[in-house]
C-alpha cells in the first residue's frame, strides 16, 4: 500500500490523540506489510521487482537521505557490509554533492525518501545520474519526483504518514534495508543459506516483536515524566545500536525540543563525557550481543560522573546492564535485526516527552513533512 498522490483520503486519528502515536502502533501492521510475498522458507526473494539489473556485479553503494531517512540507510549500510559484503558510503544528500566523488563503473545509488520529494536527495539522485551511475530508490509515494526520476523503485508500504515526526516510515525503510542485504547476499553467496534463514525468519517475526514493547508503554510513559524539564539528552549505541541512538535523538529534538545529541558510545571519551555532570540523563541501546560488555565499561564511566543511564536492551543483557538506572526491555531477537525493535520505546518516549511539554506532536514547530527547498 504504497499511497498515490493522487489518492488523497482524510487522515483519521482513529481515536488516538495524535497522528504520531497512531502511526507507532501502526507499525506491526505495516512492517507485516513490507515483508508480503518476499520470504519463503526464511530466503527473500526480490525477483518480482525487477532490480536484477541494477544489483548485477555493483561494488559500492552510495546510500543517501535525509534525517530519518539517512538514518534508514545507516543501518541498510551496517546489513549490506555484514551480511552481502559490498562496500558502502552512507550520505546525507544535503553535502553529497559537495563531495565532488571519484565515481567509479558498476556503482549503485541508494536514495531513501519517505516523501519521495526531499530536494537535497533529489539533488544527490541527480548528481549521480549525471556521473551514469544508476540508481534506486526507495520511497513511500508512488509517482514523486524520486521515484519517477530514480532508474528503479521499491516502495514502502506504510501507508500515509500524517505526522511530521517520521516513525512508521522509517521501520518500513529499515525492513526494505534488510531485504537488499538477504537477498544480495544470497546472490552473492555471501553468507550460510542456515544464517540467512536464521535473519530472514526473524524478520518475519518482527511484528510480534514489536507488539511485546508496547507492553511497557506505560513504562516508557513513567520514564518520559522525568524528562519534563530536562534541557539537553544524549544517545549512545555501537554498531547498528549507534544508528538506532541517533534516530532516538532526532526524534525526541524534533517533538520535544530537548537539545539531544547522539554519539558512538566509544566516541564519548573523546570529548563528550566532558558534559557529563549530576543528573545529565544519557539514553543508551544496547542490543548487540558481543558489544554489551564494551557498552556497560563505558556506561559505567557515565555513571561514575553522576549521569543518570536509561538503557534499551535485549531481555537476554539485562543482567548485564544492571548499573543502568532504567531498562527498556526488548526481546532476544537476532542483533541484525534488533534496529526494528529497539527504535520503537524511543518513538514512544519522544512521543510522550513532547505530550507532556504541551508540544504540538504532530506538527512540530519550523518543520514540514516534506523540505521541498535546498
Ligand atoms: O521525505 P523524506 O524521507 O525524504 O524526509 C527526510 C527528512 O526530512 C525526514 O526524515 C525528517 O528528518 C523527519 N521529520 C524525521 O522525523
Amino acid at each position: 500500500m504504497a499511497i498515490r498522490q493522487t489518492d488523497y483520503v482524510a487522515p483519521v486519528k482513529e481515536g488516538y490523540a495524535h497522528f504520531m502515536l497512531k502511526e507507532i502502533h501502526e507499525q506491526p501492521l505495516t512492517v507485516r506489510r513490507e515483508l508480503e510475498g518476499r520470504i519463503q522458507d526464511g530466503l527473500v526473494d526480490l525477483s518480482a521487482l525487477e532490480i536484477d539489473e541494477l544489483l548485477t556485479g555493483i561494488n559500492k553503494i552510495y546510500m543517501v537521505g535525509c534525517g530519518t531517512a539517512y538514518h534508514a540507510g545507516l543501518v541498510g549500510r551496517a546489513a549490506i557490509e555484514k551480511l552481502a559484503r559490498i562496500p558502502v558510503e552512507s550520505d546525507i544528500a544535503s553535502e553529497f554533492g559537495y563531495r565532488d566523488i571519484p565515481w567509479g563503473k558498476d556503482e549503485l545509488m541508494i536514495v531513501i525518501s519517505q516523501s519521495g520529494e526531499t530536494a537535497d536527495t533529489l539533488v544527490a539522485l541527480r548528481e549521480a545520474k549525471k556521473h551514469g551511475t544508476k540508481v534506486l530508490a526507495v520511497t513511500n509515494v508512488v509517482g514523486s519526483s524520486i521515484a519517477l526520476e530514480a532508474d528503479k523503485v521499491i516502495y514502502t508500504h506504510a501507508g500515509p504518514e500524517i505526522s511530521i515526526a517520521s516513525t512508521k516510515a522509517y521501520t518500513s525503510q529499515l525492513l526494505i534495508m534488510y531485504q537488499l542485504a538477504l537477498y544480495l547476499a544470497r546472490q552473492r553467496g555471501t553468507m550460510e543459506e542456515e544464517e540467512l534463514k536464521k535473519i530472514g525468519n526473524e524478520l518475519n517475526r518482527i511484528d510480534t516483536h514489536i507488539d511485546t514493547i508496547f507492553l511497557q508503554e506505560e513504562k516508557i510513559k513513567q520514564l518520559a515524566e522525568r524528562f519534563t524539564h530536562v534541557q539537553n539528552a544524549f544517545f549512545l549505541g555501537r554498531g547498528f545500536d549507534c544508528a538506532v541512538a541517533m534516530e532516538g535523538a532526532l526524534k525526541l529534538k524534533e517533538t520535544s525540543y530537548i537539545h539531544s545529541e547522539a554519539y558512538a558510545t566509544g566516541e564519548l571519551k573523546h570529548g563528550p563525557i566532558a558534559l557529563i555532570t549530576d543528573g545529565v540523563p544519557v539514553i543508551t541501546v544496547i542490543t548487540q550481543d558481543h558489544l554489551a560488555e564494551k557498552a556497560m565499561v563505558n556506561i559505567n564511566e557515565i555513571k561514575s560522573r553522576g549521569g543518570t543511564v536509561f538503557a534499551v536492551c535485549k531481555e537476554n543483557l539485562q543482567m548485564l546492564c544492571q548499573n543502568c538506572d532504567e531498562l527498556i526491555l526488548i526481546p532476544d531477537i537476532h542483533p541484525v535485526v534488533a534496529p526494528v525493535a529497539a527504535v520503537v520505546p524511543l518513538q514512544l518516549f519522544a512521543y510522550y516527552v513532547a505530550v507532556l511539554r504541551g508540544n504540538d506532536v504532530d506538527q512540530p514547530r519550523n518543520l514540514s513533512k516534506s523540505v521541498m527547498i535546498e
